[in-house]
């Protein structure tokens, strides 16, 4: 039996300032991975930061796997990864540390660790590709070390929901690639998982299901489906050309004016050597 991980109906979030999100309607099932796109300030941090019980609902109703979404419930179900330039490393702690901190409030004997919870936090960084870093203070480590201790934080309790905020952001291609992987691991073992990216061709398109926010849902399907030169025309505001290819991939350009790019431009080049 299918069971659906969230469903938001009309939902309405907001910081006291006007609302933020304005009625998202939207159901997410167990095992999916969906990702949420759309301009900068466009609610995707608050939408993951609802779904984790992190912002309070206003008004509308949110569920997690068949419950009312509280924190309570939300802290059974789900694991969120912050974007990770919102994280302020100064409580001095290793990245091993950090990673095994995830496994914190599951009991009440925490800060103590067993060796195999220790293992499986190891192994995590190891999966990520930062076990090197593993002894290094949170502090000294770069952005994209940092994302990815985060991320083994998130999974060190084998979550059913990953909800990951800009994941793949100052990642460069080899690591966005493992990070892509892990995520497609974590698919196939049936664990749902939500991100949120800026990046419409190597992160929303490699997904099965994108959905584009602007306070509110504007368009949600298969990138195939939904990355269009009109979608992202109404969402960002911006003219872009939009590639579909015979093997069914999509690839957007953005455009400077609103024509086709100017034929005379110089052609691009590769260095081999
Ligand atoms: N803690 C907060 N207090 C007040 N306003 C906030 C708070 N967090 C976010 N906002 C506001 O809510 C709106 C949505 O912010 P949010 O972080 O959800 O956007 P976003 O789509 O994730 O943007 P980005 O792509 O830049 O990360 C913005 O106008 C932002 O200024
Ligand atoms: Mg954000």
């Amino acid at each position: 039996m299918t069971r659906t991980a969230f469903s938001a109906t009309g939902l309405v979030c907001d910081y006291g300032r006007g609302p933020v999100l304005r009625s998202v309607d939207l159901s997410i099932t167990a095992g999916e991975v969906v990702g949420i796109v759309g301009p900068s300030g466009c609610g995707k941090t608050t939408l993951l930061k609802a779904f984790a019980g992190i912002v309070p609902v206003r008004s509308g109703e949110l569920r997690v796997f068949d419950e009312p979404l509280t924190r309570a419930t939300a802290h059974r179900h789900v694991s969120y990864v912050p974007q990770s330039s919102s994280v302020n490393p100064a409580v001095p702690m290793t990245a091993l540390d950090a990673v095994m901190l995830g496994l914190a409030g599951r009991s009440p004997r925490r800060p103590t660790f067993s060796r195999p919870e220790r293992r499986r936090s190891f192994e995590l960084l190891e999966r990520l590709g930062v076990d090197d870093v593993a002894g290094r203070q949170v502090a000294e480590l770069s952005g994209g070390q940092l994302q990815r201790v985060l991320i083994a934080r998130a999974l060190v309790t084998e979550p059913d929901v990953v909800l990951m905020d800009e994941p793949t952001s100052g990642l460069d291609l080899r690591r966005l690639r493992e990070v892509l992987l892990l995520i497609r691991d974590l698919h196939r073992s049936g664990t749902t998982v939500v991100l949120t990216t800026h990046d419409l061709n190597w992160v929303a398109a490699q997904l099965p299901r994108v959905v584009f926010l602007d306070g509110t849902v504007v368009a949600d399907g298969r990138p195939l489906d939904v990355i269009t030169t009109e979608v992202i025309d109404r969402v960002y505001g911006a003219p872009a050309k939009v590639i579909h290819d015979r093997r069914g991939n999509v690839v957007v350009l953005a455009q400077l004016s609103g024509g086709a790019p100017p034929s005379d431009a110089a052609p691009a080049r590769t260095v081999t050597s």
